[in-house]
């Protein structure tokens, strides 16, 4: 299957490994309380099955799609200068790692690494990821974690001795809230431990117009991909959602220096959902996603609180998008 490769984002959870099952009836709570609130919305991680992975990365190609470009031309710009930055012998921790396609630039960068350490909660993809690295990198030692990044979670034992370097591309920060945000650099803080550091992309505020072409792309893929979410319901757990009957709709919200994205009911309707029917009025939304964006000194800020001291940011000569790297405060 794919994942988001180019585009990192929340871990697929679409692999058919012996967790379907739970998975499956994880997506059918959170589907039915999503719905069930006042204000109605299904949590973004749903929006990557297989078919959402491929609407995803084909988001990444569109012109109008800035981020996933910008960041690869930062990396491959910066390469010698970040791997001067991770240091000689260090592990290095993807979260989320998807495809492990954009680590390529830094490994190509840092051949002294002790070892490559992908994370991600999608256990066969993972695992055919760090194949085909292996086979690449020959002489690197690749040790894959399956675990969702967000929650505290163990790094092998071989990673004890030399510091370790995280690593998490995408901008795929902006989709947690501020509160979650912070939880997960104190997480990774303590994870990568004193003397780590953590590469990290963040998209840029900038003109309104941009961002909003950026999730509105004019050929439809973007409406295609959250459309996905309620044809993946239909498919997975028997909804009975008419994608004809919803619009996509993606508007900044500067006060909240966010990306929202919604599903609107073009009309009154009625949907079901394994037994359970839910009404919606003529206009009314479902919530599926936020994408944030950090001006430098605010994401600065926000690593700094979270137990981080900022080294360097890249920002591109456009002003699109940064790439930070944060050093572990030390106690
Ligand atoms: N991580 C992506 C981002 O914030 C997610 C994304 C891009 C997205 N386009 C979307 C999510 C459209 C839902 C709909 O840029």
């Amino acid at each position: 299957m794919t994942q988001p490769t180019q585009c990192l984002s929340l871990p697929s959870e679409q692999d058919e490994d012996s967790s379907s099952q739970a998975v499956s009836s994880d997506f059918q709570n959170d589907v039915v309380a999503g719905l069930s609130q006042e204000r109605k919305s299904i949590p973004c991680k749903y929006l990557y099955d297989q078919r959402g992975s491929q609407l995803f990365d084909a988001i990444c190609r569109t012109p109008e799609y800035y981020p996933t470009r910008t960041e690869i031309a930062l990396l491959n710009e910066h390469a010698q200068e970040i791997a001067d930055l991770m240091g000689a012998g260090a592990h290095l921790i993807e979260f989320g790692s998807g495809s492990s396609l954009k680590v390529r630039i830094l490994l190509d960068a840092a051949p002294g690494l002790a070892s490559y350490v992908p994370v991600d909660i999608s256990h066969d993809h993972l695992m055919q990821a760090a194949a085909a690295i292996a086979k690449d990198y020959p002489k690197l030692k690749v040790l894959p974690v399956t675990a969702d990044f967000t929650q505290p979670s163990k790094l092998p034992d071989a990673t004890r001795s030399g510091h370790k370097v995280g690593f998490f591309p995408g901008s795929t920060i902006g989709n947690f809230t501020g509160a979650e945000a912070s939880a997960f650099l104190q997480n990774a803080a303590k994870l990568l431990g004193p003397g780590g550091g953590l590469l990290i992309g963040a998209d840029l505020k900038k003109d309104p117009a941009i961002l909003n072409a950026a999730y509105n792309d004019k050929a439809g893929v973007t409406s295609s991909f959250s459309l996905n979410l309620l044809r993946r319901i239909n498919r997975e757990i028997g909804g009975t959602f008419d994608p004809s009957r919803f619009q996509h709709e993606a508007t900044y919200n500067a006060e909240r220096g966010r990306i929202e994205i919604f599903l609107v009911s073009r009309d009154l309707q009625d949907v079901r959902v394994n037994g359970h029917t839910f009404n919606f009025e003529s206009g009314e939304r479902i919530h599926i996603e936020n994408s944030h964006k950090y001006e430098i000194g605010e994401f600065q800020s926000l690593a700094r609180r979270a137990g981080f001291s900022p080294q360097k940011a890249w920002v591109d000569d456009k002003n699109l998008f940064s790439v930070h790297y944060l050093e572990v405060t030390p106690l």
